[in-house]
């Protein structure tokens, strides 16, 4: 018998961070999707993801904290397999790189490095960003600040081991030529030669010796390995590179190379310059891919929890249900791309592609079916309308379509394929308005035919999209009464007519009811308000600064203007010249300004704190590019500005000295 062909896939292993929002499970749950696709073509799936437990910064965390490291990590990385969970990650090996199993060969790999002379002692003496782990030269700076993350780097100087990375840089550069698929996007690899390899590849610092939460070095106590080498060697002591079990060795020569490491692009250069580099040094094999997708952002901005504008993906799923938020993040943008969370994006995504397109289809058909044959599955007749040809003829193709989309990663472009079948599902409804035919009983069969190929339109949509859609495709099993294993098979999408007639259909409450456009993004704002306060508070926990959990004032990304809309605004210096009531309102009063070049009259709600006669004199704030409108009859052209708070209302005033007619900024 032929060995069943394998497929290794990566995601990063995580920061034990307890704040993972939905830019952080993109990795994963894309890593998850094409491991359940693979799976469903056959192969033997290892998909592994974990945590990245040492470094700097998770060692100062945890002092914060009062913790030891171990303490810290162990509490997060529980909640993180708690949300892989709630998003039915089916990972096969989740490594931790605190565990036995990693350490012993990161220490075997590091003594191989010193042994083949790649690895010597120096001094290393720049600058480091503990947030990015990572080090940078003078040079390289943003503003003095990190570039990656543009956060304050520390500057060091400590005895540290360096890794010889020129000596390997004109193997890796012919690499890349004669492997054009290795980096993808391959706008990635043309950034990693121009930043990084033509200006001379510096050797890399691959140990630190000022805290101690690593890997310690096997010939030196006193140091701890580089968090980046530690981190990225988990990708084969997982699968058992030089592990002591004969079968563990065997794991890793079934699986490595292995065909994708899934990242996020701040993180391409360890993966597509250093652990090619590391690899070539240990004799290896490269891995087939490295696939680098964008960011989420939040109107243009990198999610970030100090913006306030992270999206929390339980709160999420909660309201709206796993299949939602896995078909969102994955239809939404294009895999590779930047893309842009917005609550109405998310809101109207759902609605049309799920409530109206794919849940309507499958409630009008079991409707139709209940209706017109008594529940029970009719019989398919070979070109029964003139409408089955072009269906058929498209469900075969996008088959093929969506194969090579996933194929290649294209997430997105795989389920806009098969949402064509859906929609073409509706039109075919339009097209032979079954409740026409029902006036007939000549055409029973016809419109048996009809519902036939709808129901088998429903059950190849469920086959395909099963990668993405985890629990959807089993509902639909149950609605469309699939009873036999053949019927949900990847291969029975190929021969329309696999779904069996005369079995009866189960009708139940539409898939995805339609939500309410204005109250869920209202609802989705919300939960970004309470995020960022939950976050508010962890940061104080974290930072040591009191236990108390403030109130705190959160602004959601959604209300922020640029400075270019501020400046539309025009605000001046304006001196009371008169003011009199308006009649027959009680909380107006009529102010005549004075605004150096001109003269304005504009009516204001203030009359219930001040007399007339007390402000005159006053030098105020006045808006004076706002649309003139008419208050119980009286011309008001601009506003003044006030701070109010329940009972009381104070004048925004200027001293005396300021001109009239100063543009205030
Ligand atoms: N520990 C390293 C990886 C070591 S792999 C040998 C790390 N961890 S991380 O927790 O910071 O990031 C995990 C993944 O989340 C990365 O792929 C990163 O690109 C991704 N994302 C973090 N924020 C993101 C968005 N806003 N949008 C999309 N993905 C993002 O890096």
């Amino acid at each position: 018998m032929d060995k069943q062909k394998t497929y290794y896939i990566t995601t990063p292993i995580y920061y034990p961070s307890s704040k993972l929002h939905i830019g952080h499970t993109y990795t994963t749950v894309a890593g998850d999707v094409m491991a359940r696709y693979k799976r469903l073509r056959g192969y033997d799936v290892m998909y592994l993801t974990g945590t990245d437990e040492h470094g700097q910064k998770i060692q100062r965390k945890a002092e914060q904290m009062g913790k030891t490291p171990i303490e810290f990590v162990d509490e997060i990385v529980a909640g993180i397999k708690e949300l892989w969970s709630k998003l039915d990650i089916s990972y096969d090996d989740y490594i931790r790189t605190t565990e036995d199993r990693h350490k012993k060969v990161v220490q075997k790999i590091f003594q191989r490095f010193l042994d083949q002379g790649d690895i010597y002692l120096g001094e290393y003496e720049g600058f480091y960003c503990v947030d990015c782990e990572a080090f940078f030269t003078d040079r390289q700076l943003k503003d003095g600040n990190c570039p990656d993350c543009g956060r304050p780097v520390n500057k060091i100087r400590e005895k540290s081991y360096f890794f010889r990375m020129n000596k390997y840089a004109d193997r890796l550069v012919q690499y890349y030529e004669e492997h054009p698929e290795f980096i993808e996007p391959v706008s990635r690899k043309n950034e990693m030669i121009q930043n990084f390899i033509k200006p001379g590849l510096e050797d890399l610092c691959i140990s630190r010796s000022t805290f101690s939460w690593g890997i310690p070095l096997p010939n030196d106590l006193e140091q701890v390995m580089y968090v980046w080498l530690d981190a990225l060697s988990n990708y084969i002591t997982a699968i058992g590179y030089e592990a002591d079990e004969e079968s563990l060795r065997h794991k890793f020569a079934n699986y490595w190379p292995a065909d994708v490491h899934l990242i996020g692009k701040d993180i391409v250069r360890f993966h597509s310059i250093y652990w090619p580099i590391f690899l070539m040094a240990l004799d290896l094999p490269l891995p087939k891919k490295v696939f680098a997708h964008g960011f989420f952002l939040v109107n243009g901005d990198k999610m970030s929890k100090s913006k306030g504008n992270v999206i929390d993906p339980v709160s999420l799923i909660d309201r709206y249900g796993l299949d939602a938020y896995r078909y969102f993040l994955l239809r939404e943008v294009p895999f590779g791309q930047d893309g842009v969370f917005t609550p109405e994006a998310f809101v109207e995504r759902v609605n049309a592609d799920l409530a109206n397109d794919l849940g309507n289809l499958l409630h009008r058909t079991l409707t139709m079916v209940e209706k017109y044959f008594d529940g029970v599955i009719p019989t398919y007749v070979e070109g029964a309308t003139p409408y089955d040809a072009e269906l058929q003829a498209l469900v075969h193709q996008v088959v093929t379509r969506f194969e090579n989309a996933m194929e290649n990663l294209q997430f997105s472009v795989a389920l806009s394929a098969v949402w064509e079948v859906v929609r073409a599902g509706n039109k075919y409804i339009e097209n032979n308005a079954p409740w026409n035919l029902a006036k007939d009983p000549a055409n029973h069969a016809v419109l048996g035919s009809v519902l036939y190929s709808l129901l088998e339109v429903v059950r190849i949509v469920s086959v395909c999209i099963q990668p993405f859609l985890v629990k959807t495709p089993l509902l639909i099993w149950e609605q469309i009464g699939i009873q036999t294993e053949e019927e949900k098979k990847w291969d029975s999408i190929y021969q329309f007519g696999a779904l069996c007639s005369g079995v009866p259909i189960y009708k139940q409450n539409p898939i995805f009811p339609r939500l309410d456009g204005k109250v869920e993004v209202e609802a989705i704002v919300q939960m970004m308000k309470d995020t960022a306060a939950q976050h508010k508070g962890i940061d104080q926990a974290e930072s040591g600064a009191g236990t108390k959990q403030e109130v705190v004032e959160v602004q959601v990304q959604d209300d922020f203007i640029s400075i270019d809309e501020f400046m539309k605004v025009e605000l001046k210096v304006g001196e009371i010249l008169e003011a009199e009531p308006v009649k027959g309102a009680n909380r107006l009063l009529k102010l005549q300004l004075d605004l150096g070049t001109q003269k304005r009259q504009v009516v204001s709600g203030i009359a219930e704190f001040y007399q007339p006669q007390e402000i005159v004199g006053t030098k105020v704030i006045v808006v004076t590019n706002l649309k003139p409108v008419k208050l119980r009859g009286e011309q008001s052209e601009g506003m003044i500005l006030a701070a109010k708070e329940g009972e009381k209302l104070v004048l925004s005033t200027v001293s005396a000295d300021i001109p009239n007619g100063t543009r205030v900024k």
